[in-house]
Formats: C-alpha cells, structure tokens, sequence
C-alpha cells in the first residue's frame, strides 16, 4: 500500500494524551504525519518523518482530526423558515414545529430523501466533518421511519433510531398506542438499520416511564441507548441516560445538581448542541460547570430544520467558546474526541497510529482560529479513511 507524508504542519492536534502532560490535546509543533491505506501509521515532528511514496507540504498550516457530529437529524423535507423568522420575532420555540417537517418528510420521495441527506453531509464535509451521526424522527409510521433509516444507513454506521421524537399525529389521542408501535412494530422494522436508540425525553414529547420503556426495548433488540434529555426544562432525561448507560445524554441545558453528579459518576458523555440554543434564542448550557464536575464532554451540531439548520462544527465551536464557558482546547477536543465518545468510537476523533486517517488542515497557524475567526471558511483540505476530499 502507498504511504503519503503530510509535512510542514505548523500545529498538529493529535488528541494523544500521552504525547503532553499538560494538554489532552496531544499537540506537536512543526509536525508530519504519515498515512498508508485509510490509516494513520505514523506522527512526530516533521524533521523525524520516515521514507515514504508520496509526500504533501501543509504550507506552515495546522492539523486537527476530522469533526465527529455525533448529533444530527438530517433525514427531513421542506424547512422551516416562517417558524424561525417568526421565533427571531419573538415567538417562543416548542416541540410541536416537528409535525410540520413530519409532514414534509412523509410527503417526500426517497430519492428527495436522499438528495436532501447528500447534500448536508457534503455540505458538513466541506466544513471539516468526517463522521456524523444522525436519526430518523419525521417519519414516525413504521414504513417512514424505516425509510428514513434505510437511506441515513447507505451514508454512515452511526444511525439513530428516532421513533418516539414526538407522538405521532395519528395517536395524538393515544398515546400509550404510540409507545406501543414505537416499542412493538416500529422497533421491529427499524433495528435491522439502526445502531442507537434515542428519545425525545421533554414535556410535549415523552416523559420518564415512557422514555424508560422506550430504550429498554430498544436494547433488548440490541440496540444501545442515547437520550434528548433536559433540553427546554429539567425533568429525568439525564439521569435515565446514566442508569441506561446511555453513551450520551443529549443537549443538558437544564441541569441540577444531582444531574450534573449523576454525570459526573457514570459513563455517559454531555453532548452540547450551542446551534439548538442559538436558534432557538434559550439559554446557554453551562459548559464550565459540567466539565469542572469532570464530566466528559462533545460538542454536536444537532443539524435539523426546525431548532438548529446549522452541519457547521467550526460555528458550534465558536459558540462554545464564547458563550459557554469552554476555552479553545476544550472546544476542539470536545468536537473531535469527545463526538468519537459520545458514540463510543475509539478509530476516530484522534490522529495517531492506527487511528482512521481522518484529517482536516486549516487555513490558520493553530486550531484556535476556529473560535478566534467566527464565521470564516478555515477548512483548506479534508482527508476521509485516508483519501483526499476535498
Ligand atoms: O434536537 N429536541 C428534539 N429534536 C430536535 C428538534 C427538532 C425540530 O425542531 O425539528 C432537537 O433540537
Ligand atoms: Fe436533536
């Protein structure tokens, strides 16, 4: 197999602990790496690089691992403009915007699916994203879910089961029938393209019982659980997601102090999702206050029409940064490691031998630019399992 060396990277982000005592993040300045296949086979600083086959000058640019979005819902029709221009007028967001892309979707075709799906993921590609995660949840009929995860599952192994995002319209007059179909059929026709189990835990959408019979069942289809939990209020999303030991408990705006212990205690990641709160003009999670608690910490986009239309990680990052609480390292380590967590990945979110050689070079001299430059196209290349895309 050939080997390419990467050299002349001014600042290379290798999320190696053991390189640095002082920064997860792995750093090595004036840095090469080398990649063989879709692997990467070898890091150091560039005057220490090994003979290879080909060889590409970074040109004094800095390189961080590919993002890793471990939240998004991209399988959708239609947007939601109005309700958004409405919002940045002053109406509040709610749930119930979620049956008007329910609608759309079902309206859809597969191939409006699909294209839809294509073009955010090149979209998020184009911004540095080289793993995503995303889920159904706007289909809600057994047919439109399975649908929806038949077309996520030819784009990525990470997908999401999204059955109970809301009630379906259909059941809107019952819904234990819904939590049936969601537990019994739907489960049925779903898993086979599913990795992960998620629910909308949330006044409107699914309190703890349900969400509690919800995931059981998922995991018991082998399915394994991430939670919406405690995104418009507090309530028992969290601290199901740490007894289900859930790789993630999504969003964690509203938090108490037992939430942020039960975190803190069990293995379950905080996925932050600053979009959903931009968008929604809500309040800022805490970042600070989580991570001081030693909780760990990925930083997702949440991309979806309704509550946060942004693939970009570079944004949520900034986002993080300045109203969050997070500082540069953490944000970026939270983007790439973290995600890798959040679904329980260890091929992905670092750059080190025998990690996917997932690799994204910056038009900056250090990852910090990300948040330092808000807004500013600061992805120059991007490598996916070890082939250059853009
Ligand atoms: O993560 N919270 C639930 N689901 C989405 C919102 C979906 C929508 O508004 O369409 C979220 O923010
Ligand atoms: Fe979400």
């Amino acid at each position: 197999m050939t080997t390419t060396a990467i050299t002349n990277i001014a600042s290379l982000v290798t999320n190696d602990p053991s390189l640095c005592a002082d920064s997860p993040l792995g750093p090595i300045q004036d840095a090469a790496v080398v990649i063989e296949g879709d692997r990467v086979v070898w890091t150091g600083e560039s005057s220490k690089a090994p003979a290879t086959d080909n060889a590409v000058d970074a040109g004094g640019r800095a390189m961080i691992p590919g993002f890793v979005d471990s939240h998004s819902h991209l399988v959708f029709a239609g947007d939601r403009t109005e309700e958004f221009n409405a919002r940045m007028s002053g109406r509040a967001y709610s749930a119930g915007g979620i049956r008007t892309t329910v609608a759309a979707t079902r309206a859809a075709t597969d191939e409006e699916l699909a294209a839809n799906v294509a073009r955010y993921l090149a979209e998020a590609l184009r911004q540095g994203t080289t793993t995503f995660e995303t889920k159904s949840g706007y289909g809600l009929t057994v047919e439109d879910e399975a649908r929806a995860l038949r077309i996520a599952a030819r784009h990525t192994e990470e997908v999401t089961y999204l059955g109970a995002h809301i009630v379906s319209p259909d059941y809107a007059d019952d819904p234990a029938g819904y939590v049936d179909l969601v537990t019994g059929a739907m489960l049925d026709a779903c898993a086979p393209y599913a990795r992960w189990i998620d629910v909308f835990c949330e006044k409107g959408a699914f309190d703890g019982d349900q969400a509690r019979a919800i995931l059981t069942a998922g995991i018991a289809k082998g399915l394994h659980p991430r939670v919406h939990a405690n995104q418009l209020g507090h309530g028992p999303g969290v601290q199901l997601a740490v007894e289900l030991d859930a790789a993630s408990a999504d969003h964690c705006t509203h938090l108490t102090d037992a939430d942020v212990d039960a975190l803190a205690q069990g293995s379950t990641v905080a996925t932050l999702l600053p979009g959903a709160e931009f968008s929604t003009r809500a309040t800022w999670p805490d970042a600070r206050r989580i991570l001081d608690a030693g909780v760990t910490v990925a930083l997702s986009t949440d991309c979806n029409p309704g509550s946060s239309f942004t693939s970009s990680m570079p944004f949520c990052i900034a986002l993080a940064v300045r109203d969050m609480g997070m500082t540069p390292d953490e944000a970026l380590w939270s983007a790439t490691a973290g995600g890798a967590a959040a679904l329980r990945r260890t091929d992905i979110g670092r750059i080190a031998p025998g990690a996917r050689a997932d690799l994204v070079l910056l038009d900056a001299p250090s990852h910090v630019h990300l948040a330092y430059r808000p807004g500013v196209p600061l992805v120059h290349a991007v490598w996916q399992r070890g082939e250059r895309v853009v």
